[in-house]
């Protein structure tokens, strides 16, 4: 596997493989792999004949009070798991090269009303961070194709937007969530979780699947539904943040003529953030 950190032999490492006629597949990551990552690039290896992978911890995406200083740097571990994957290129460009006149003067790329709703109402600006740095990227390893966790649904469906509001000329493949036996969904930030807080984070996902179950069974009070889930989450020792019952495509609140639904939830343990979601289909 190559490394590369700047942009210039990328591009040209880029053109090769166009001559060559190989098609490229692109996984964006911010590094501390777990086994949800290394799905992704399973995904991406099985779709193209050339796998890039990214590690860049971008501070545009994080807010103020946020966990950009201690987020997990595991470049070493990262680098022989993808290497053992067989991933053609780890590109890890430097934030002074990516935000070369500051974050400040950053020409932005924004989705709106996806980027500002549910999480990005929790977090304003970090789907702006999130479009802009995925842009970027995109510009620069040119793919042809690339993978994104469905964990991060909103992400996923902000990034699908900004691809085709800007014509940009690649497939977006979202993959489902990788999950511990016990139904935890697989997150860089889960190891920041105490011992206690992990025993209880799997109620997130239980109480996402119960709401799924009496849904199928035929209970449109989506607004008990809600209430009900979130009265079990604080009582087991979450805070909440959001659960929301959404149409998958634009993630606004569903009307009737909308069967493809997905629930999404935010809440604390401790300090940590967690999210989950799940999709029902009304019909099935
Ligand atoms: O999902 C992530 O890890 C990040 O948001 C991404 C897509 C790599 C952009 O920094």
């Amino acid at each position: 596997m190559q490394q590369i950190s700047d942009i210039t032999p990328l591009r040209e490492l880029r053109r090769t493989w166009q001559i060559e006629g190989k098609t490229i597949a692109f996984v964006p990551t911010m590094g501390n792999l777990h086994e949800g990552h290394l799905h992704l690039v399973k995904q991406a290896k099985q779709h193209a004949d050339v796998v890039v992978v990214s590690i860049f911890v971008n501070p545009l995406q994080f807010g103020p009070d946020e966990d950009l200083d201690e987020y997990p740097r595991t470049l070493e571990n990262d680098k022989s798991s993808l290497a053992s994957l067989g991933v053609d290129l780890l590109f890890t460009p430097k934030a002074e090269d990516i935000y070369s006149r500051g974050l400040e003067q950053q020409t932005f790329v924004e989705v709106p009303g996806l980027s500002y709703m549910i999480c990005g109402a929790s977090r304003p600006g970090h789907f702006r961070g999130v479009a802009t740095i995925v842009c970027k990227l995109f510009n620069m390893v040119q793919p042809n194709m690339a993978f994104f966790g469905e964990k991060d649904f909103q992400q996923l469906q902000v990034i699908k937007a900004m691809v085709t509001d800007l014509s940009m000329n690649l497939q977006i493949h979202g993959v489902p969530t990788v999950r511990d036996p016990d139904g935890f969904a697989l997150s860089s930030r889960n190891q920041y979780l105490t011992k206690e807080n992990r025993v209880i984070a799997p109620t997130l996902y239980q109480c996402l699947q119960d709401m799924v179950e009496n849904i199928q069974l035929g209970r449109r009070d989506f607004s008990v539904l809600v209430s009900q889930a979130k009265e079990r989450l604080v009582n087991s020792g979450f805070k909440m943040d959001y659960i929301e019952i959404r149409s998958v495509d634009t993630l606004l609140s569903p009307g009737h003529e909308d069967s493809e639904l997905v629930i999404l939830a935010a809440a604390f343990l401790g300090k940590t953030r967690l999210i989950d979601n799940i999709q029902v289909n009304l019909k099935s």
